[in-house]
């Protein structure tokens, strides 16, 4: 009888060759949060495995990535200070701007991207500087100040800044900044499709970040809208972003492919610390095979379209590519 991929099914040296999407160490950045003080690796409760660290720490966890395989990550800042302006983020002594210059310096070859955003450094937790009515982010304030952080972190020696905040005409502004001050070849990686999501629950304890009233749905989007999200990605490519990403990932694989399939630069997903936590959690409690569903879980990022992906679960990839 005619079946047709039965010799596929049968071979697994063919079905090797006719494999379609694959994952290795080149797709991934690990997200790192860098806090202020020395010797501090302290685990979050609700994100275990994930560590707050001080820049020194920092630096042994770049050798231990660079053993591994794992040349790329994205650093979050958990300064000492918190004002109403994010005052660390605009300051060429913040903790940022501390730790790019620190992890240039001991590994040149490591490939250093930076979350631009204000939720981490201001004391109310919002993305930027409030409006008059202290209801939601002052838009275009806000993007002043992000065109100050994006020229630190530039001259601090970054690789690529990744601006979250989600603010209207955000990556035309600050590409401009950056060409302005000679930064033409810094690339921009945007959060261009960012769900206003119940996922970023556990980041927002490890980045102590929550906000401390409202929410960030005025910025956020609406996990409903399905055209609203995939025009949100075509309008940062067309302002000059060299990256897209949607986030989080797992929940909205169909957006994935709807983008992929409308752009052409490449695109990441970012695998958010709600979707770790519930992998974890189902580890714990002994009620999956945690190794083969973060596998499968990566290989349907890649399927979806995704070229980057940004995962606490990198470290745990490579170590299983590696065997
Ligand atoms: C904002 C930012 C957030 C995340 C990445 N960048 C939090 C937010 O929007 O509240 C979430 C990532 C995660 O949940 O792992 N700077
Ligand atoms: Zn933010």
């Amino acid at each position: 009888m005619f079946k047709r991929f039965r010799r596929l099914r049968m071979n697994s040296n063919l079905r090797d060759l006719v494999r379609e999407t694959s994952i290795t160490k080149d797709d991934f950045i690990y997200p790192l949060f860098v806090k202020s003080g020395e010797g501090i690796k302290k685990e979050v409760g609700s994100l275990p495995g994930v560590f707050q660290m001080s820049v020194d720490t920092i630096l042994q966890e770049c050798a231990q990535l660079e053993a591994l395989g794992l040349h790329s990550i994205i650093l979050f800042g958990i300064p000492s200070v918190k004002d109403s302006i994010g005052s660390d983020a605009l300051c060429e002594h913040g903790i940022i701007a501390t730790a790019i210059k620190a992890i240039k310096k001991e590994f040149p070859k490591m490939f250093v991207v930076s979350d631009l955003c204000f939720c981490e450094f201001t004391d109310h937790g919002h993305c930027g500087i409030l409006d008059m009515q202290h209801e939601s982010v002052n838009n275009d304030a806000t993007l002043e100040i992000l065109a100050k952080q994006a020229l630190i972190h530039a001259k601090s020696g970054v690789d690529m800044i990744a601006p979250s905040g989600m603010m209207d005409g955000m990556i035309a502004f600050l590409r401009e900044a950056l060409d302005a001050h000679g930064y033409e070849n810094l690339p921009i990686m945007s959060y261009s499709t960012k769900f206003a999501s119940a996922y970023y629950g556990p980041f927002r304890d490890v980045a102590e970040s929550a906000p401390s009233f409202g929410d960030r749905r005025t910025y956020q989007m609406d996990p409903a809208n399905r055209r609203e999200a995939i025009a949100e990605s075509i309008e940062d490519e067309l302002q000059g972003a060299d990256i897209l990403m949607v986030k989080p990932a797992l929940a909205y694989l169909d957006i994935v492919r709807d983008i992929k399939e409308r752009i052409t630069t490449p695109l990441a997903v970012y695998n958010v610390s709600g979707e770790y936590a519930m992998l974890k959690a189902a580890q714990n409690a002994g009620v999956i095979d945690y190794e083969r569903v973060m596998m499968e879980t990566m290989i349907a990022f890649k399927r979806a379209g995704a070229d980057i992906i940004i995962s606490y679960h990198a470290k745990e990839v490579a170590r299983i590519l590696n065997t």
